[in-house]
């Protein structure tokens, strides 16, 4: 539908009347610029690299993404083997690494962020830990009613969901750590029981 919009609005250009050029043109700018926010949203919703290349090699694209667009240096570590994980548990990681790295830049006023995962026989751990200023003194909070900003909260619904749990600590000697575990086994059996036979 965008493409079709703008196809329309370029060929307002060659209008007699300048008023209509001159809205032409500034419609035709800001359809390019939807065009590109809904791409890069739908990037983000699934990213491709998760699907294609698993969870390692994504968080890897997310750190050095992270690093390259915003004044952070941004370390990635993988303990453990780098098979893929079930495709909901790479999701969750994800995710929790994607909304951890988001605050970072958003709130922390950090110059590095670090994401570390380990791989165990039966657990997953990963840990997001920045050297800003800590979580009590974040500036302007936005809170739901149960008094956590939706990021936050998301990440512990996520990990909860996969029998898993999420914690946020200082860290040391200043920033805060993300740290979420989940078990290996039951999002195996949730998988199990969730696929079709
Ligand atoms: N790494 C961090 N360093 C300092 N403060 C943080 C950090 N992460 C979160 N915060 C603080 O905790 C609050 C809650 O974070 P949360 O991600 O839940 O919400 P948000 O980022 O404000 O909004 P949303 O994630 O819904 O867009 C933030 O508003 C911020 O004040
Ligand atoms: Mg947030």
């Amino acid at each position: 539908m965008l493409f079709a919009q703008l196809l329309r609005v370029t060929a307002l250009k060659s209008s007699d009347h300048a008023s209509v050029r001159a809205v032409a043109e500034s419609l035709e700018h800001s359809t390019v610029e939807a065009i590109e926010s809904v791409r890069r949203l739908a990037l983000e919703l699934r990213p491709p690299s998760l699907d294609d290349l698993g969870l390692w090699a994504a968080l890897g694209d997310l750190a050095q993404r992270y690093g390259e667009q915003h004044d952070l240096d941004v370390t990635y570590d993988w303990q453990g083997p780098r098979e893929r994980l079930p495709a909901e548990l790479e999701l969750v990681l994800y995710r929790i690494a994607q909304e951890a790295v988001t605050n970072v830049v958003k709130h922390a006023r950090a110059s590095r962020a670090s994401i570390d995962v380990e791989r165990q026989r039966d657990e997953v751990t990963i840990t997001i830990t920045d050297n800003g200023v800590g979580i009590d003194s974040g500036i302007a909070p936005v809170r739901d009613e149960r008094g956590l900003g939706l990021g936050i909260f998301g990440m512990v619904e996520r990990t909860t969901l996969v029998g898993g749990y999420l914690r946020v600590v200082p860290a040391s000697p200043r920033g805060t750590s993300i740290v979420a575990v989940v078990p290996l086994a039951h999002a195996e059996r949730i998988m199990e029981r969730s696929s079709p036979r």
